[in-house]
């Protein structure tokens, strides 16, 4: 099994099952959110999924560890909410086609919090947003490496997907603090036509 996988399930089996809420980027945001699907990428407890699932969009969830998914499928009942998982590793060369399987085509939103996207999977997610689409990207940056030690490997350095994809247009940047955590904030659309 995949070493990442392993780590993450064994994390996820040993934490409480309480109820995840969304970032306060990610509510805050919900009014630049396009109609149609909402893609949570390497989702954890999915706390985006299931802020977009209760607003009745079409919501799915995708994660390197199953145990996280089976946390997604329990917090989605008890919610009453439809979410549909799927379990991919973002590091492979195959994981859009896992992804095809559950959700083919084009994508209007994709969330990812707290996890750093290659270059490759930026420009893949790109590709795949819809026209007028939204992608939404928080993780940690270079501050929370310097100030807390954090992985530098993991955290994003100054604009440092700013003009990278030429499909994507910058609609809001920003570098906040949420209590300990110092992280970056970006919101791209993918203009009609690009
Ligand atoms: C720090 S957690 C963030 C979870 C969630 N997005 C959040 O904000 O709470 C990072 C997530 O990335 C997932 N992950 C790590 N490596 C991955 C990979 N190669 N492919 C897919 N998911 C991965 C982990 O399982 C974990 O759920």
């Amino acid at each position: 099994m995949d070493t990442d996988q392993q780590k993450w399930d064994e994390r996820y089996r040993t934490k409480a099952l309480v109820l995840p809420t969304p970032m306060p980027f990610v509510s805050n945001s919900l009014s630049l959110a396009q109609p149609g699907c909402v893609l949570d990428l390497a989702c954890g407890d999915a706390a985006s999924a299931l802020y977009f699932a209760r607003r009745g969009f079409d919501v799915v969830a995708a994660d390197i560890s199953g145990e996280a998914l089976e946390r997604v499928h329990y917090f989605a009942r008890m919610l009453g909410v439809s979410i549909r998982t799927v379990q991919l590793d973002l590091d492979s060369d195959d994981w859009l086609d896992i992804l095809n399987e559950v959700h083919p085509g084009l994508i209007n939103n994709i969330v990812v919090t707290r996890y750093k996207p290659s270059q490759a999977l930026w420009h893949q997610l790109a590709q795949r947003l819809a026209p007028e689409g939204m992608l939404m990207l928080t993780t940690y940056n270079m501050q929370q490496h310097q100030l807390h030690g954090f992985n530098a490997d993991y955290c994003l350095q100054p604009a440092e997907y700013t003009g990278v994809d030429p499909l994507l247009s910058l609609r809001y940047s920003a570098s906040v603090k949420d209590g300990d955590d110092r992280l970056d904030e970006y919101i791209f659309c993918r203009p009609d036509g690009a």
